[in-house]
């Protein structure tokens, strides 16, 4: 079977599913508002996270790239360390644990496992020089051995990096209070933008409680999308992986611009635009794309109770 065919039927079985699935109810669910981690776990995360001293030449911690008071990523196309031979858009670290795999290509299965990979590949960090620059710091021994009793080890510092990640929630997004019965609380351009967002099938692939993030789509479904990135093909070596991506969260959108994996898509209005054409085979009307940018805007949620559009 032709590839471009397989790929329709398996948009088609999609958009099928979700049809089953509005009948039952709505295609997203709103985030939940608590995290359950455990507090002193968190703060040793989050001093973790904004720490220089992780980094091998001491320059560059995880929020030089992942900003938490903006959108928990850097606002630039590529990042400026990059260091890969695909470099990619940098991805938020806000609301990670909702999706299934992590990174552009899905090719991370933990958070541990892609926090070794960001010290190591973005950090450039040396175990043993990291953990005796962190054993140098009086605050840090005491907030280790109050957790662990091993005190500053690798698979501790690990733990509470993925502690504090797991905290990142952005709960009562205008959205989720609108699913939660609020209904005011999104404009009528809002509420036209989500009706149109679920009935041209963009729900088909951004859905779930992170809106994306829980499967893999080719980029360019109707038509080939010209860019030199395989997408998954590039891990899994097989031809059908080709352009696959990990479909992005749309939770926060409005504030992590610009993107697309290659992050030169400078606008939602834009990105609105090329998914009607690449992805359902529709030119969007001005209108229609007006709505749901207006959508696009209502996900953006609260961090640490304020609303990351103030910021
Ligand atoms: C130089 C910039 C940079 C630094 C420093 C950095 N990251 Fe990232 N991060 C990125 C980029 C770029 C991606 C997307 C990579 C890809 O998909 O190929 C990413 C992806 C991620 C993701 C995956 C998100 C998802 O939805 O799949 C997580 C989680 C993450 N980073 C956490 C961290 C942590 C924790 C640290 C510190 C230990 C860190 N990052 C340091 C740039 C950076
Ligand atoms: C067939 C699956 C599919 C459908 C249908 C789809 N998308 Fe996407 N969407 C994707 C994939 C895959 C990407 C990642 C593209 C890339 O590689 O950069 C994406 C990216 C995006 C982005 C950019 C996100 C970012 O952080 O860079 C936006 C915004 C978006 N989609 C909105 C929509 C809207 C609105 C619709 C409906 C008009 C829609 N999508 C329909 C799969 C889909």
């Amino acid at each position: 079977m032709p590839l471009l065919l397989k790929w329709k039927i398996a948009l088609l079985l999609c958009l099928l599913l979700l049809i089953e699935g509005l009948q039952a109810g709505e295609p997203i669910l709103p985030l939940p508002r608590s995290h359950h981690q455990p507090a002193p776990k968190v703060a040793l995360g989050r001093r973790l996270f904004h720490d220089p001293r992780l980094s091998g030449n001491g320059s560059l911690s995880c929020a030089s790239c992942h900003v938490l008071e903006r959108g928990g990523d850097d606002n630039r196309p590529l990042p400026v360390a990059a260091s890969s031979p695909y470099p990619h858009n940098t991805l938020t670290v806000f609301n990670v644990r909702f999706n299934f795999r992590y990174h552009w290509y899905g090719d991370i299965a933990g958070l541990r496992e892609q926090a070794q990979r960001a010290l190591r590949q973005d950090m450039k960090a040396k175990w043993p020089q990291l953990v005796a620059r962190l054993e140098k710091d009086r605050n840090y021994a005491k907030q280790f051995a109050a957790l662990y009793p091993d005190g500053i080890q690798r698979q501790n510092v690990l733990d509470a990096l993925v502690a504090f990640e797991l905290s990142l929630i952005t709960p009562d997004s205008p959205f989720d209070r609108y699913l939660r019965g609020e209904t005011e609380a999104m404009t009528p351009l809002q509420r036209q933008g989500y009706d149109r967002f679920k009935s041209y099938g963009c729900a088909a692939c951004h859905q779930g409680v992170n809106i994306g993030g829980n499967l893999y789509q080719k980029l360019g479904v109707f038509r080939d999308f010209i860019d030199d990135d395989p997408g998954r093909f590039a891990v899994t070596d097989r031809e059908q992986d080709r352009f696959v991506f990990r479909v992005p969260s749309l939770r926060n959108v409005a504030v992590t611009a610009p993107y697309f994996h290659h992050g030169k898509v400078p606008t939602l209005e834009k990105a609105v635009a090329i998914m009607g054409e690449y992805q359902l085979g529709i030119q969007l009307p001005k209108d229609d794309i007006e709505a749901i940018v207006a959508f696009l805007h209502a996900l953006t949620g609260n961090y640490r109770g304020r609303s990351l559009e103030d910021k």
